[in-house]
């Protein structure tokens, strides 16, 4: 059987799925019940000393929304966006860090870890809040510089606000690493230009881990009312915003591998998208959207069947797949050229092909296709809209 375990910066976890700090670990009943699913971890709700952040949690809202970013009645389609906004946890410092505690307990019953997740809007608060996640007893520490919503805060400078002051977020991530000895983790915005070079400058300061990346911001009217839904800007994300993710992951795998751990999170759906961030080089995963549609046990769900594909393939270990895809890569100078071949056979002359071809190289033969060579780049587009399997093929030439 696979091996599912992992060690992240020195800490082993079982598997790589763990549940990411977000509703489904907002107090030790939820994060008790994300373990309970078999996740390998949880990283609680973010802890914070910002009233306001706290605040925004008691009106908390959210919805799923379709294909067409319409709001979803019972059925949730696979490509779904959760549109919506929370603040940090509800409890303060004080109040939370006993649902920290009977966490870890529960975890250590059963062989799973908890990370500390913290948000300030100050330097020295920052440093406070790391201190009580050490002493409570957490074995890493992930710093959220990624939350959408205090940009729409005036005056909240905690979450993506950091994220987005490469300067400011440093010098955090420095103060915070020289005060505690567990390893730090810093959980970023996608809403930046460079994330490779802003990763390296946190690994330079003490960070031993990123985390790519926390939710976009978006907008959605709703034509009918023209309000827009939850009545105006919100976070937003789900499984298709994955390659975005996967972009950043690799990115920064390839920078840094010899010195960076990756927790991968914004767009993981099943064990498919996780087999697909290990391949782009994340070490672990944290899922959040995915199980506020389906419930906690999504979680184990996924680790079962990672299992199943991993044995399948033959893959012994997550380290065999890690970074593969990341490094197979090619520039786009490199990429080699290839042309379409239609199967006569197969082909059905529906023509869909002659309309996705815009260098003129699919040719209307009557009742099949014909592929004019000198035309043909192998771009592929016909190959997708051709609605016959094994009608066209790309081939390398
Ligand atoms: C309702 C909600 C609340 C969240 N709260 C937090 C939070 O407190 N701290 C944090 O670091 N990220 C928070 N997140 C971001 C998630 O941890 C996660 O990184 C993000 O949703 C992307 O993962 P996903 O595609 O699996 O949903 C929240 C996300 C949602 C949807």
């Amino acid at each position: 059987m696979a091996d599912l375990s992992v060690q992240f910066c020195g800490v082993r976890i079982k598997n790589p799925v763990l549940a990411a700090s977000a509703e489904p670990t907002l107090n030790a009943g939820n994060m008790n019940k994300c373990i309970e699913a078999g996740a390998g971890g949880v990283i609680a709700k973010t802890m914070t000393d910002s009233p306001a952040m706290r605040e925004l949690t008691t009106r908390s809202k959210w919805r799923f929304l379709d294909q067409r970013h319409e709001v979803c009645h019972g059925k949730v389609p696979r490509a779904f966006s959760l549109y919506g906004r929370s603040g940090l946890a509800l409890e303060t410092p004080e109040e939370f860090l006993p649902e920290i505690r009977k966490t870890l307990k529960f975890a250590a019953d059963n062989d799973a870890v908890v990370v500390g997740s913290i948000g300030s809007t100050e330097i020295s608060g920052w440093v406070e809040l790391a201190k009580q996640m050490e002493d409570v007893g957490v074995p890493l520490l992930e710093c959220n510089f990624g939350c959408p919503h205090p940009k729409m805060m005036p005056g909240v400078r905690t979450g993506m606000n950091v994220g987005q002051d490469f300067n400011y977020a440093c010098e955090i991530t420095q103060a915070v690493a020289e005060a505690v000895r567990i390893p730090v983790m810093i959980k970023v915005t996608p809403q930046v230009n460079d994330l490779v070079g802003f990763s390296g400058r946190l690994l330079d300061v003490g960070a031993k881990a990123v985390t790519l990346t926390n939710r976009f911001i978006g907008f959605v009217p709703d034509i009918e009312s023209g309000k827009p839904l939850i009545w105006g800007q919100a976070g937003i994300g789900g499984p298709w915003v994955k390659p975005l993710t996967l972009r950043w992951i690799r990115e920064v795998y390839l920078a840094y591998k010899e010195r960076v751990a990756i927790a991968g999170t914004n767009g993981a759906y099943d064990w498919r998208d996780i087999v697909m961030f290990v391949m782009s080089g994340a070490d672990i995963v944290e899922m959040c959207s995915a199980v506020m549609v389906y419930g906690y046990e999504w979680l184990g769900k996924q680790v079962k069947g990672l299992e199943e594909w991993m044995d399948a393939k033959g893959y012994k270990s997550l380290a065999q797949m890690k970074g593969i895809a990341a490094e197979a890569a090619l520039p786009y100078a490199n990429m080699p050229s290839e042309k379409a071949r239609v199967i006569e056979d197969a082909c059905i002359g529906c023509k869909r092909c002659l309309d996705a071809c815009f260098y003129n190289a699919m040719q209307d033969g009557g009742e099949k296709t014909h592929v004019l060579e000198e035309n043909c780049i192998g771009c592929g587009g016909c190959l997708s809209v051709c609605p016959q399997a094994g009608a066209i093929e790309i081939n390398v030439v």
